[in-house]
């Protein structure tokens, strides 16, 4: 993305912490700082808030995940600065709790929604998916989510609906990256339909059988696997039904590197680099590039959503 710093894909050797310890410190920090995670203080609690899901093996890929670690701090989200370490060490003050979501648009269920509500209807399940991002380097996540689908459906969208876009909160008081105007905050994000209701389209509210840590989006996230990892939008306000393609943040800032599509292609570049490889955060950095797969490896499932579609032109 424009704004890089250093070479996207020469990550830091992983200091990979067993995650019981990491998360032990966690606590830990948390306990003294008095956070609240999932509505409970972890003064008087000292576990942060673990979900209640079945693991959908099926759709899980049987790569080893990361470690909690580098998901929790190697990360981009721009409303906290546009450094890898920025979000997990400047979200602390986020409340990402009470949340509401708007669902608003082309829909005959429209409204303000409790995060609590949304979640209801929906029982949680545990998907591990590679990300792949733009910037040439993936990761493996045990996510926690639902399918956006199931959401979709209970929204009942008009005729009209031909796209879902997304847009997450904007609170400079408390995401000190929207107070520089690196992109036209607030990040929005757009998908067609058909991919919004795809099966493997989720919305994530936790990662490694925990509530979302702020850094990753908290508490509502989308994740769409087989796109670049700037398409799933993180802490939603709003998902609105429209007729229309949306506009989406990373296409407005820069229309010729980042399409409305960014479907996981490995031969079509980025203008400024390859998307041929990638290199598997964790790895360690004298570790081979892998290969990008096509749709990041889900082309299986999803290469039908764009049959007679001119991928190069819709990148
Ligand atoms: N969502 C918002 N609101 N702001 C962002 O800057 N960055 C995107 C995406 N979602 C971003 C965002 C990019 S570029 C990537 S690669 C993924 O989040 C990274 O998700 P992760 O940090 O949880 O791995």
């Amino acid at each position: 993305m424009p704004k890089r710093r250093r070479d996207p894909s020469m990550a830091l050797p992983s200091e990979i912490t067993p995650r019981e310890i990491y998360l032990g410190r966690r606590r830990l920090l948390g306990a003294l700082a008095g956070l609240a995670i999932g509505g409970t203080s972890l003064a008087s609690s000292p576990v942060p808030a673990r979900l209640t899901y079945r693991k959908n093996a099926a759709l899980s890929t049987t790569e080893p995940p990361n470690s909690y670690e580098d998901i929790t701090t190697y990360n981009n989200f721009y409303e906290f600065g546009t450094g890898k370490a920025d979000p997990s060490r400047l979200s602390g003050s986020f409340r990402p709790r009470p949340w509401t979501v708007a669902i608003t648009g082309e829909a005959e269920q429209t409204g303000t929604y409790t995060l609590e509500d949304l979640l209801k209807p929906h029982p949680l399940e545990e998907r591990i998916y590679r990300l792949r991002c733009v910037e040439a380097w993936s990761m493996v996540i045990p996510w926690v989510g639902f399918p956006l689908g199931d959401l979709v459906k209970r929204c009942r969208p008009t005729s009209r609906a031909k796209y879902v876009a997304f847009r997450t909160v904007e609170r400079p008081s408390e995401m000190p990256g929207q107070r520089f105007p690196v992109l036209d905050w607030p990040y929005v994000e757009g998908l067609r339909i058909d991919e919004a209701t795809h099966p493997l389209t989720i919305l994530a509210v936790g990662l490694y059988g925990e509530v979302l840590p702020n850094q990753n989006g908290a508490p509502l996230r989308l994740v769409v696997p087989w796109k670049y990892g700037f398409k799933s939008i993180k802490s939603i306000v709003e998902i609105r039904f429209t007729e229309r393609q949306p506009p989406t943040s990373w296409n407005r800032s820069a229309p010729h590197e980042y399409g409305f599509y960014a479907n996981v292609n490995p031969e079509v570049d980025h203008p400024r680099w390859s998307q041929a490889r990638e290199r598997r955060i964790g790895a360690g950095v004298f570790s081979a590039r892998q290969p990008t797969l096509p749709f990041n490896g889900y082309a299986d499932q999803v290469a039908a959503l764009y049959r007679g579609l001119d991928l190069r032109k819709n990148y």
